[in-house]
């Protein structure tokens, strides 16, 4: 099967898996319990997780907010912690209620990075053997959209991780780095791959070999973060614009997600060939019809995700 035949597949045959997101008190973080009838659960069994807090906001209860809640350790990525991410988002992706996810931290602290403690006494065969951090990279693979909005510190992996998602929102007080270098080892999860193509490699040089850390509005001048607001407004903003994008077609925002990272896989005429394959794709989808017919007639459109 082609590459494309297969991405469509994808798309389209998405089964009966579906996890339907029901909430006790949907408006309240800290009373957070969102049922997921996932695969991994049976029937409506409440889950309850030991690193995240995870609700769902927006007028149609569209969007989810995953807040990572390991607050005595500034959420460091504890294995755990990992492992639970990874399971919630790929629910969530699962989930045809939710359109867009934000994730979050705490004011103080998006992540200060892997949990060193964690780590200290690791050896060679033992992260080589045990492909140590491999099962982060499930977050890059998320179909749907991913909003990062930090507040606090985002450290070595929690810089990585917010440059996993697909937009990065910054609170005033943010700071980002990739400290690694100061404790005697590099970036593991992206770091150096992925912040040069942010920042370019002057900047991703001084960051990466000085462990400096920069501040949120330095991170918007070079085009790390798209958008910087007050701490206190950070994810109000964000889940508007996980809203907006929720409002779209969800077919068309995945394939519109995949173009755009494409770019940071391939060259500019693979890119633009396969962007071009991609929006010929949507000719085949109800919703491109919807949308087009709904600007001629002047109306909102109604989108399916057909
Ligand atoms: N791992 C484990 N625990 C951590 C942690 C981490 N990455 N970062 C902070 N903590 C813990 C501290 O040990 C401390 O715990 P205790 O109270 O039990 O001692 C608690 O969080 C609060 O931290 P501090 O007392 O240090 O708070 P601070 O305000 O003085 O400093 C900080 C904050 C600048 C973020 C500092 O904690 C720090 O430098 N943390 C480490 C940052 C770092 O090096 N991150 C990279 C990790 S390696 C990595 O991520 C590899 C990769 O690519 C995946």
């Amino acid at each position: 099967m082609s590459f494309l035949a297969r991405t469509l597949s994808q798309f389209i045959t998405r089964s009966g898996t579906t996890a339907s997101t029901l909430l006790t008190k949907p408006h309240n973080v800290s009373a957070l319990a969102l049922r997921l009838s996932s695969t991994q659960q049976s029937g409506n069994e409440q889950k309850k997780y030991d690193y995240l807090l995870v609700d769902v906001k927006g007028k149609d209860s569209n969007i989810a907010l995953v807040q990572l809640n390991r607050p005595k350790a500034l959420n460091a990525l504890c294995d755990g912690l990992m492992k639970e991410l990874s399971s919630v988002l790929e629910s969530l992706d699962r989930d045809e209620k939710i359109g867009c996810i934000v994730l979050t931290g705490s004011t103080r602290a998006f992540a200060a990075g892997a949990d060193i403690r964690e780590m200290q006494n690791n050896t060679l065969p033992q992260v080589v053997g045990g492909g140590f951090l491999d099962q982060w990279s499930a977050v890059s693979k998320i179909k749907k959209p991913i909003i990062a909005a930090v507040n606090g510190f985002a450290l070595g992996g929690g810089c990585e991780l917010s440059m996993m998602c697909d937009i990065i929102y910054a609170g005033e007080e943010a700071e980002f780095g990739q400290p690694e270098i100061i404790i005697g080892t590099i970036p593991g999860a992206g770091g150096t791959q992925r912040l040069p193509r942010y920042v370019g490699k002057s900047k991703a040089m001084e960051m990466v070999l000085t462990g400096n850390r920069i501040k949120a509005k330095e991170a918007y001048q070079i085009g790390l973060v798209s958008a910087v607001f007050p701490a206190n407004q950070l994810v109000d903003e964000a889940i508007k614009t996980a809203e907006k994008i929720a409002s779209h077609s969800r077919i068309v925002v995945q394939l519109a997600k995949e173009a755009v990272n494409a770019a940071f896989e391939t060259t500019l005429a693979e890119g633009n060939r396969f962007e071009k394959r991609l929006f010929h794709t949507t000719f085949g989808l109800a919703d491109r019809k919807e949308g087009m017919t709904a600007f001629v007639e002047k109306r909102k459109p109604n989108f399916t995700g057909q």
